[in-house]
């Protein structure tokens, strides 16, 4: 059971742990999987690099190995190889593991025309649903069953279609890019979301030979091609372990630089962190903060669809929220259930109210140490946050939800002079 412990040896002085150097942002999860599902759609190699070494990746590279394709990681580049399909099922324990399993449902129904996949699991933060997929699925020509918690699905009269998404859902643009990039015809998806992952997967289809515009728009338009050549692509950067990193060194005060971002992606959290008395200088694929003494309360922070401010960094922003001068409400316009960390930061001294999907924090000079759970991974990765502004030693249990998103993170923040190990 792995856990992180971090100290703060500064405590006694009721200083924090300030975070000083330059990190080098790693690859983003959510652009790595869906790429991971794209590669199913060709029987040539695909190479990703800056592909992140974190379990949510080696969970679908084991699904697309399941599948009948062979995988290769040498550091951060994955070659991938699936030149027969050998099952078109997706391993209920492995889809268990994992929400994202679900985008292997358009990519394997291209590729095979049928698909078998049990229904995902991934972090528990919400109902998360999957009717908006099956829905956009079924305008395409897909018939959908559902049986013993499997759903089975036929493609066989699959079509390009004009298909107009209730709610501009991630994973179910996704899907339904990797079902219209397989099958000939052109689909257009209305109301698309608009995340930089989407971006990312769109021009991975285009490196393999589908026509693919508009992606990062609310309508995108593909044309499928009948096969699709080999690719070599690089993932983008993880907008959100670099939101993380940034709100750390905000929360705790120092100078960071982060190397190998998009500054333009995460927007909407600089205008916050600059709100709080945060400097924050940015380049092109770069950005240094700066901060010093106590935060200051930001206000109103509200979670949306992209551009808007990220869910994902909702829970890290929470530890700034919790420690700034001042009241702070957090309103989760995405996922039910994504306060449990908010019950874990209590414990350690935070002053926080919730009701529904609204947080009020009233800042706390200091945090004190405690024992924590990680309840989900953006959750954990808040809880080492605190960690790093609280009195004593702190211990985050249940870290396996952290390592599913974050590449080594006691390594990141040891680097940047924080006292953390894990074990
Ligand atoms: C993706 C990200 C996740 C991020 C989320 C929102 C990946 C691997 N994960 O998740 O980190 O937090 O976007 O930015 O990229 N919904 C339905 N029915 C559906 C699909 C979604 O009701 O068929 C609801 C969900 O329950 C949720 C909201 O729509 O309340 C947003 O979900 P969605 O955009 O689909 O998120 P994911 O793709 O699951």
């Amino acid at each position: 059971m792995t856990r992180y412990i971090i100290s703060n040896p500064e405590a006694s002085r009721g200083e924090p742990t300030r975070l000083n150097g330059t990190v080098k942002v790693q690859g983003a999860k959510n652009a790595a999987l869906p790429l991971i599902a794209a590669a199913v759609l060709t029987d040539k190699e695909a190479v990703l690099t800056n592909c992140p070494d974190i379990t949510d990746v080696e969970n679908m590279l084991k699904i697309y190995s399941s599948l009948g394709g062979v995988t290769e990681r040498r550091g951060d580049t994955v070659r991938l190889r699936l030149e027969y399909m050998r099952s078109h099922e997706i391993p209920s324990g492995l889809a268990g593991e994992l929400r994202s399993s679900v985008f292997m449902l358009g990519s394997v129904l291209a590729r095979s025309g049928k698909a078998k996949v049990a229904y995902p699991g991934g972090c528990d933060i919400g109902l998360r649903p999957i009717d908006i997929h099956l829905k956009a699925l079924s305008e395409m020509g897909v018939k959908v069953s559902d049986r013993y918690g499997y759903l089975l699905c036929d493609a066989a009269d699959a079509h390009g279609a004009e298909v107009t998404l209730d709610y501009p859902s991630v994973g179910a643009t996704e899907n339904v890019m990797l079902l219209a990039a397989g099958i000939p015809g052109k689909t257009v998806i209305h109301n698309a979301a608009r995340e930089p992952e989407i971006e990312d997967l769109g021009n991975f289809l285009t490196a393999m030979g589908a026509e693919v515009l508009g992606a990062g728009t609310q309508v995108i338009t593909i044309c499928g091609t009948k096969e699709r050549g080999g690719v070599e692509y690089r993932v983008m950067p993880d907008r959100i372990a670099a939101g993380t990193y940034l709100i750390a060194a905000a929360a705790n005060g120092g100078s960071v630089t982060l190397k190998d971002v998009r500054p333009e992606h995460i927007f909407s959290l600089i205008g916050k962190l600059r709100f709080a008395g945060a400097e924050i200088d940015l380049y092109s694929d770069s950005v240094t903060i700066s901060a010093s003494g106590r935060p200051k309360a930001v206000g109103v922070v509200e979670t949306g669809a992209y551009p808007g401010f990220p869910t994902d960094l909702q829970a890290p922003f929470s530890v700034l929220a919790a420690v700034s001068e001042g009241s702070t409400v957090i309103v989760e316009n995405i996922f039910e259930t994504r306060f449990k960390h908010v019950a874990e930061l209590t414990k350690m001294g935070a002053s926080v109210k919730v009701k529904g999907r609204v947080a009020v924090f009233e800042g706390v000079k200091r945090l004190t140490a405690a024992k924590v759970q990680a309840m989900d991974l953006r959750g954990g990765a808040a809880l080492i946050t605190a960690g790093l502004k609280a009195n004593g030693t702190t211990v985050v249990e249940n870290g396996y939800h952290i390592e599913r998103g974050y590449v080594r993170p006691e390594e990141v923040f040891g680097s940047l002079g924080a006292y953390i190990i894990k074990v």
